[in-house]
């Protein structure tokens, strides 16, 4: 019995080691839970997942206009087979119609007359070499 005990913590040292020592950016979030993301910094990462959210939220939403995310409240992240972004933000609807335009072509003066503020929350899933991209979650409020 002592040496089973004494082969599962030398598993679990191992573990920790290994989780200590995955390589990359001290920023990295380590496999297992949930790591904030410092919203004022927009790493590529949480660029991503911002419009990757917003675009799947447009495409499921039901308005004849195109919203935006004007406010990032929170965010933060989880190392999965993938990546999970769990977004808390707010969005705003755009003066720009969904059915003649894509964002990218609205004017600055449609994109920016905003109205109809929500406070949303987004869960996305990346996969980026799989070119997944999904949105679990999609609630407003
Ligand atoms: C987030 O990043 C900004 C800009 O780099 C920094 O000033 C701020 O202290 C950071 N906030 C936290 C909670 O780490
Ligand atoms: C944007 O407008 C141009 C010119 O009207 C059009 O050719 C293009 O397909 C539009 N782009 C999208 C994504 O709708």
């Amino acid at each position: 019995m002592f040496s089973i005990w004494k082969v599962s913590l030398l598993f679990v040292v191992t573990l920790a080691l290994a989780a200590a020592t995955i390589p990359g950016k001290k920023d990295r979030p380590l496999l297992g839970g949930w790591r904030a993301v410092n919203v004022t910094q927009k790493d590529r990462g949480l660029q991503m997942a911002l419009t990757v959210a917003i675009r799947e939220h447009n495409v499921a939403s039901n308005d004849k206009f195109i919203s935006v995310i004007s406010n990032v409240i929170q965010a933060r992240r989880k190392i999965v087979s993938g990546v999970l972004y769990d977004l808390t933000v707010q969005t705003a609807q755009t003066a720009c119609r969904k059915s003649n335009s894509a964002p990218e072509n609205c004017s600055e003066n449609e994109l920016s007359r905003l109205s109809r503020h929500k406070k949303c929350s987004f869960v996305v899933y990346l996969v980026p070499w799989l070119k997944k991209e999904e949105l679990k979650q999609n609630s407003c409020a």
